[in-house]
């Protein structure tokens, strides 16, 4: 048997809570509301827009907050909405404290954290410390200051290699592809020093080193936290510090299968990523966040975007004086197959027992193929991805749910004139293109026959910033409402199901020997059996009554491509 918590832990919470009504936080009495929340994300361009210029905005954001209500999620997280110009939409700010006016302005965020708290929700926003944009005044004063400047050092700023300097200082790869250093030309016209950009040339990663980044970055959190918001989401997390001397890195095998993936470099153990001194930053934050823990609104949480490649370097974020959660991205990398399923749990769940967090689940993000397409496609993907939802709902900790995964969307495939995103560019003419992240990112369809699907109020038959595709009506929030059957009912019925149990089961899972191809636990007096294999299987000895299923309920066996959920009466 493995747990998540030392019962013995001072931050264990306790079982007993408050509210608890669906679409409403359920949050413990020692308010710490996400150890088991399911939070929605929400990809602003793309959720709903409110003025019909085909982009998502925060006034689209806050009509639809009923969806999510309904949809019985507890917090949502939104992507950056700042004063950005959109290079990596929105993941390259260009001013922290303000709202881009593609998006809304700050007395729209205002209205909308109103909204959510009204109807229970939290909310999270996306925080980006690792990098800025070009064209953020800091990176603007480095470029006119020159060498050597105070402006120069809030970023990283390198003398080339070579004789005249004319070789990038190091290695390293850009997560985007191509190299991760540009070289400026000087105000004299003279070419010169090299900065570093693990993203984009157009996001200049910041010198972290340099304390007056720390000091910026704990404004921004104060500011966005005095505005009332819950918690953020930490960009690139385990990226802000870089191993001093810069070293050369090893490069991913050229010739492995498959293209290098944003998720593979990233994921590399390197001297760019989850440095020790990282952690420092998030002891600082900590003390931050505990600073509102007394404040009406209720206490404040943070969640690490860490690709760092072990279990127990994920759990190193989320010690008792750092981040309160990290994303665990093993759940989302593995293959549709019970055991590595299994194994995911088994070592996810220790690696968190010596600092009392919960762990976080997620499928699919802003970032990666869906996961109904990862699965198969089709009715296969589908049934696959909607069972591996229903085991996800059920374990102990927080399941983070990506826009449009309630209405079982597929990657879209996106015409290559129709591109947006930089990784697509910067790897399109090489041997391994990346597949890019636009096909995850195509317009919510709310109802309506066609484009743009009422994803807001342009005419009829017009796209989005990204088409969506014919034949998307019958997936719309409208037509899958009711609708017996429909992925986004069983998502309904599954979060409604959760709320009834989750923070009374307990945190402990014992998975089930239930057969090679079957991936089963217990977890108080629930028990989840999903089939991965291909030919149906007997249920394990002494389930309790069924209460859900992702496809046709099981009777005596459960069918392939399925699993359901059974509580002890
Ligand atoms: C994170 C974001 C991704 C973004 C990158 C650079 O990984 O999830 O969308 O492009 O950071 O900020």
């Amino acid at each position: 048997m493995v747990a998540v918590n030392d019962p013995s832990s001072p931050s264990t919470p306790s079982p007993s809570t408050s509210g608890g009504t669906p679409g409403g936080s359920a949050v413990p009495e020692d308010g710490a509301w996400w150890r088991h929340a399911v939070v929605y994300q929400v990809y602003v361009r793309s959720f709903a827009d409110g003025d019909g210029d085909g982009v998502g905005d925060l006034p689209g954001i806050t009509s639809r907050l009923p969806h999510l209500r309904d949809l019985g999620v507890d917090a949502l997280w939104i992507t950056p909405f700042y004063t950005s110009p959109q290079r990596d939409h929105g993941y390259d700010v260009a001013d922290y404290r303000d709202v881009d006016p593609l998006f809304g302005s700050l007395s729209d965020a205002d209205d909308l954290l109103a909204r959510a708290h009204e109807l229970g929700l939290k909310v999270i926003v996306d925080l980006v410390p690792n990098h800025t944009s070009d064209r953020h005044p800091w990176f603007q004063a480095a470029l006119a200051a020159g060498p050597g400047s105070p402006e120069r050092a809030r970023y990283m700023f390198v003398e080339g290699r070579g004789e005249d300097g004319d070789l990038p200082p190091n290695n390293w790869p850009s997560v985007f592809g191509g190299d991760a250093w540009t070289r400026v030309t000087e105000a004299d016209g003279t070419p010169g020093q090299w900065y570093l950009h693990l993203f984009d040339s157009t996001q200049p990663d910041l010198n972290w080193r340099n304390p007056e980044v720390g000091d910026e970055f704990e404004s921004v959190l104060r500011f966005w936290l005095d505005r009332g918001v819950d918690g953020f989401r930490v960009d690139v997390a385990h990226g802000l510090f870089k191993e001093e001397g810069l070293p050369d890195t090893e490069l991913p095998d050229p010739d492995a299968d498959g293209p290098a993936s944003m998720v593979e470099l990233a994921g590399l153990d390197e001297p760019m990523w989850d440095q020790p001194e990282v952690h420092e930053v998030y002891r600082r934050w900590h003390r931050v966040l505990a600073d509102y823990d007394d404040s009406p609104r209720g206490r404040r949480m943070a969640v690490a975007e860490s690709w760092a490649r072990t279990a127990e370097a994920i759990a190193r974020y989320v010690r008792p004086d750092e981040l309160q959660q990290s994303f665990n991205f093993h759940w989302l990398s593995a293959a549709w197959s019970a055991e590595e399923f299994a194994e995911v749990v088994t070592e996810t769940l220790p690696s968190l027992l010596p600092y009392g967090a919960t762990p976080t689940w997620v499928l699919s993000n802003h970032d990666v193929v869906r996961h109904v397409t990862r699965y198969g496609g089709g009715e296969l993907g589908l049934a696959r991805g909607r069972a591996a939802t229903l085991a996800m709902l059920g374990l102990p900790g927080s399941a983070y749910l990506y826009q449009g995964e309630e209405l079982g969307l597929e990657q879209v495939e996106v015409a290559p004139e129709d591109r947006t995103d930089p990784s697509w560019f910067r790897t399109k003419d090489t041997a391994k293109p990346d597949i890019g992240r636009d096909g995850c990112r195509v317009p919510i369809p709310w109802g309506d026959e066609e484009p743009p699907y009422a994803f807001g109020p342009a005419a009829a038959g017009s796209q989005p910033w990204l088409p969506q595709p014919d034949g998307w009506a019958p997936l719309s929030v409208a037509a899958q409402t009711g609708a017996v059957g429909s992925t986004l009912e069983f998502y309904r019925r599954a979060l409604a199901a959760r709320r009834t149990f989750a923070l009374t089961a307990g945190e402990e899972v014992e998975i089930l020997d239930a057969g090679a191809d079957v991936f089963a636990y217990r977890r108080g007096p629930l028990v989840c059996v999903l089939n991965a294999g291909s030919a149906p299987v007997g249920l394990p000895d002494g389930v309790g009554a069924l209460v859900l299923s992702s496809g046709v309920d099981p009777t005596g066996t459960l069918a392939p491509d399925t699993a359901a959920w059974f509580l002890d009466d």
